[in-house]
């Protein structure tokens, strides 16, 4: 069910989880430091109560009284990148509210989202927001109102509709807490080059995030169907199924690989054109879920090269999880 921003302040102010629109993707929210609310947020994702929430805040004012403090470098970045789709990860001091979120951890990661919507919601109520993404746990995010209700609407849950997600892959996650050193923990659309731009003297170290980030170890990011890379010259002995693939090898290799009657027996999905990462990016995680649908046994997909901006390695990331999930 669709309900209106001030209805989700309500809901929110009672203790009651929604889903929001973010920028990047939607996320699950409740009241970070109501433990009824993080408790329900566990249970609709089904996710390990040991991987802890990104708590969301209006503006970086709102996250000062949670953490231990701002250190230098970060307080750089959120100047520079807020809102925006980008995560930092803080210390909180002991007996913090945010305890609770963060599954007993002394560290937060703290997301301050430009979405209109989500600043609304979040000026208005006033309080940390928990918001991981609004799925099931280990399957995709949902970059449209109508992909959470497809995942989630079974429990009930209510959602607030800010249209398709600009970004379309979820937030950076950096720590930032040394001086000098800026790590990402999960790539996004911010990377190591917006970064630089703004910590010219920084060391950037792009971090195997599994001990950072719990959620990394979790089957993550991925469609049902189980995918399978291929490479163009294996096109011909595919078998029927469904295959992924950018714009431009529908238009070129693949009619020129696939014999006709092959090409009958197999579906295919774009993934969009890879001259337009932005567009890409927007659209990947509604494609990967589209491929569900036809229940395939296979998704066989043509690997793109992302090609070296933030948002590609980012989608490069996502994309080299799914695949390590598929097996
Ligand atoms: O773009 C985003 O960041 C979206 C939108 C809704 O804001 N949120 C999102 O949340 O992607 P989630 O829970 O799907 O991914 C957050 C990741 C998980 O891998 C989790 O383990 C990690 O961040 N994480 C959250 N809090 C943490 C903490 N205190 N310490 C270490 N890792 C943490
Ligand atoms: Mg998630």
């Amino acid at each position: 069910m669709i309900i209106s921003p001030s209805e989700a302040a309500v809901r929110l102010q009672q203790g009651d989880v929604v889903a929001l629109p973010t920028e990047t993707v939607y996320g699950l929210a409740g009241d970070a430091t109501n433990p009824q609310a993080v408790a329900r947020i566990y249970e609709i994702k089904r996710r390990p109560a040991d991987n802890p929430l990104i708590c969301h805040f209006a503006s970086a004012d709102d996250v000062l009284p949670y953490v231990v403090r701002i250190p230098d470098d970060t307080r750089v970045l959120m100047q520079a990148f807020t809102p925006g789709p980008i995560s930092f990860m803080l210390n909180i001091p002991d007996h913090s509210p945010l305890l609770f979120a963060t599954c007993g951890s002394r560290q937060v990661i703290v997301r301050i989202p430009a979405h209109p919507v989500f600043q609304q919601i979040a000026r208005q109520i006033g309080v940390p927001l928990a918001a991981p993404s609004a799925n099931t746990s280990g399957f995709l995010s949902p970059t449209s109102a109508a992909m959470v209700e497809a995942d989630l609407g079974r429990y009930g849950v209510v959602v607030v509709d800010g249209g398709p997600c600009a970004v379309g892959v979820e937030s950076t996650i950096v720590d930032a807490r040394s001086s000098g050193l800026v790590r990402i923990l999960r790539p996004g659309a911010i990377g190591a080059e917006e970064i630089r731009s703004i910590l010219p003297r920084a060391d950037i170290e792009i971090g195997s995030a599994v001990a950072a980030v719990p959620g990394s170890r979790y089957r993550h990011y991925a469609p049902a169907t189980p995918l399978v890379a291929i490479s163009a010259d294996r096109l011909p002995q595919l078998q029927p199924g469904a295959l992924l693939l950018h714009t431009e090898e529908l238009l070129t290799t693949m009619r020129e690989r696939m014999p006709p009657a092959l090409l009958e027996q197999v579906r295919l999905f774009s993934l969009g054109s890879i001259s337009n990462i932005t567009e890409l990016a927007r659209n990947f995680y509604y494609n990967l879920q589209q491929v569900d649908r036809i229940g395939a046994p296979t998704a066989y997909v043509l690997v793109p090269d992302w090609g070296t901006t933030s948002l590609g390695k980012a989608l490069n990331d996502r994309f080299n999880r799914m695949l390590a999930a598929a097996g």
